[in-house]
């Protein structure tokens, strides 16, 4: 049986990829919130026992050694890896602050650098790894007003992945998805606005995504239909950034 950790799996896109997964792989949920970590495992198949890693990503200085008690004390080793667990606070540059910075990249960059650490400690996971996928964002290669403090972070997670896969090979591959809009709790203040989801939506030549549409483009990169694709960003996002038209 293979086993598959996704961080974010307590919403969203994270959600939908742990539901996906838990029909042919045994699930590692990561995420802050019990009950919405439990809501998730509620929705998986049963057929292997998933396990609950409840964590804040943010506590960098305790990520190694809890994965590394977790791995240990559920005899897992991990398989695939999904990082899906994100912060953004949009802010004008004016209003940007240290702490800002270091929440978004400690949750969005750093974790996901120190998962993969342990996740290459031969003690720890054997050499099991086999597959990771990093969910940045569309505006890692673009540029959006507020978006400076994300936007960095989706970069450096980006630019990490290139260097990952060169180095991990020819074990591990390691790629990206760059998701536009989709609807989830950390967009829900735009879905909200009719107006504004019009806007956005003619911007989009396929119309708006899903967590589904995500979680295909994450099954296709973890499969060995992927064997020879490493260390690429995969932009899935209906044509929004390629779309010139004035
Ligand atoms: N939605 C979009 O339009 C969009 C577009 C481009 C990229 N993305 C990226 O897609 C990924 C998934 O986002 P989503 O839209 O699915 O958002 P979401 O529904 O808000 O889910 C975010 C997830 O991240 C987890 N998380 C946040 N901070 C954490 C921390 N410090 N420690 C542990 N877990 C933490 C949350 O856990 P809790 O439930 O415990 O808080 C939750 O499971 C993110 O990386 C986001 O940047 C989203």
């Amino acid at each position: 049986m293979e086993t598959i950790l996704v961080t974010g799996a307590s919403s969203g896109m994270g959600r939908e990829i742990a539901i996906r997964f838990s029909r042919t792989c045994r699930v590692i949920l990561c995420g802050r919130n019990m009950e919405r970590l439990q809501e998730s495992l509620s929705r998986c198949s049963d057929r292997f026992n998933h396990v609950l890693w409840q964590f804040d990503l943010d506590n960098i200085d305790s990520i190694e050694g809890s994965l590394q008690n977790l791995l240990t004390s559920n005899d897992v080793k991990v398989t695939y890896f999904v990082h899906c667990a994100g912060y953004i606070n949009t802010l004008p540059i004016k209003l940007v602050s240290s702490d800002v910075l270091r929440k978004t990249f400690y949750t969005n960059v750093f974790s996901a650098e120190l998962i993969i650490k342990t996740l290459m400690m031969r003690k720890i996971n054997r050499d099991i790894l086999k597959s990771v996928v990093l969910i940045s964002s569309n505006i890692s290669n673009f540029g959006a007003v507020a978006h400076s403090v994300y936007g960095a972070s989706k970069g450096a997670l980006d630019s990490m992945m290139r260097s990952l896969a060169v180095e991990l090979a020819p074990r591990v591959r390691v790629n990206s998805v760059l998701p536009g809009a989709v609807h989830t709790a950390m967009t829900e203040h735009i879905y909200g606005n009719e107006d504004l989801i019009h806007r956005m939506e003619a911007t989009y030549p396929l119309g708006l995504g899903t967590t589904s549409d995500i979680a295909d483009a994450v099954e296709f990169l973890l499969s060995d239909k992927a064997r020879w694709i490493t260390g690429q960003q995969l932009t899935v996002d209906g044509g929004r950034t390629i779309n010139i038209t004035g």
